[in-house]
């Protein structure tokens, strides 16, 4: 099943957050407006909206104030990827040249600095404080998560746990968010909202692990980004630190994952980690969290929003996009 069809019954409040993303990447300043729109148009899996929608239909369904806040929350992940670009030194996303390589690191870091702030602005319209805390929180803990990264590039004694809170970090908390405020906007029972934290958090921590195995196992034609660039980057991510800790192939790898690799060794230490069995531990990981976010989905009330909650978690670790 396509991602598409786990949530067919959002389509027409999905092609209004999509317009109203249109609207909020417009500026009299042409070129932000040009960068930030390129990015938008690309596409991308869109799925911290979906989550907004879908878990206000647990409660008041408005789909004015939940539209809003779907934005807000694509906008701030758009943000994110084009900052995170810069950091990555990418140079395609979402299948065409990142806003750093058509326009260059100063223009992306604006641009990104820009969307973000759109984002502000369209949440600045809800009244509720609950909101604003919940979102900034998160935003402090992704910065901290990819300063976290950076801070462990190439850092080969980390310990599994290093990379859980980073990833819980980077990717998870965000995730956690757009569940958690879907059902904050639409007043739904805590106990739900409560539930549909801990399912996005479950998830969002899969959908990292399985972003970090594609990484080693798909294509840039699939991914439309570059695939083999965590480990060149000195990115240790799971299948990584299960092949330098619990393989042994470690001992070789130790030597070999260093800053400026040559390209041969690069592609010799990415085929050590893929006959590790790293790949396959971090899957079995990627499951546990699976396992734990579908448990989270019966305290939700059975029927269409719960369905597709469960088929968006399972595409999530079966996704080979
Ligand atoms: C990419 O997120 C960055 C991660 C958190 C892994 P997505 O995989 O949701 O990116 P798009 O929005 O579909 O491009
Ligand atoms: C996720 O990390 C990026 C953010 C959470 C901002 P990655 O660096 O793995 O994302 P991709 O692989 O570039 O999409
Ligand atoms: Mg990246
Ligand atoms: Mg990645």
């Amino acid at each position: 099943m396509k991602l598409m069809d786990m949530y067919l019954h959002l389509q027409s409040d999905l092609n209004y957050v999509e317009s109203l993303l249109e609207q909020e990447v417009r500026s009299r300043q042409k070129d932000l407006e040009n960068a930030a729109s390129h990015l938008l148009k690309a596409g991308g899996k869109r799925i911290r909206p979906v989550f907004v929608l879908l878990s206000g239909k647990l409660g008041h369904y408005d789909v004015e104030k939940l539209a809003r806040v779907a934005v807000a929350l694509e906008l701030i992940h758009m943000a994110t990827l084009v900052h995170d670009d810069v950091i990555d030194d990418a140079a395609t996303r979402r299948g065409i040249p990142t806003v750093r390589s058509e326009w260059g690191n100063r223009m992306a870091m604006y641009t990104g600095d820009f969307i973000f702030a759109r984002a502000l602005m369209l949440l600045s319209e809800l009244p509720n404080v609950q909101i604003h805390q919940l979102l900034s929180k998160a935003i402090v803990r992704m910065c901290e998560g990819e300063i976290e990264q950076i801070r462990d590039f190439y850092r080969l004694n980390q310990t599994f746990r290093h990379y859980l809170r980073r990833i819980e970090r980077k990717t998870a908390i965000l995730i956690e968010v757009s569940c958690r405020l879907g059902g904050l906007v639409a007043q739904a029972d805590p106990r739900y909202v409560r539930a549909l934290g801990r399912y996005g958090h479950f998830l969002g921590m899969a959908f990292q692990i399985v972003d970090d195995i594609l990484d080693f196992t798909s294509t840039r034609e699939k991914l439309g980004k570059p695939v083999g660039a965590d480990l060149l980057q000195g990115n240790i991510t799971l299948p990584v630190l299960y092949a330098l800790h619990c393989s042994p192939a470690g001992q070789a790898l130790k030597q070999m994952i260093r800053p400026h690799m040559p390209p041969s060794e690069a592609e010799q230490a990415i085929q050590l980690v893929k006959e590790s069995g790293g790949i396959e531990y971090a899957k079995k990981v990627a499951e546990l969290y699976l396992s734990k976010c579908l448990r989270e989905l019966s305290a939700l009330p059975q029927g269409q929003t719960r369905d597709s909650l469960e088929a968006i978690a399972v595409f999530t670790t079966s996704r080979d996009y």
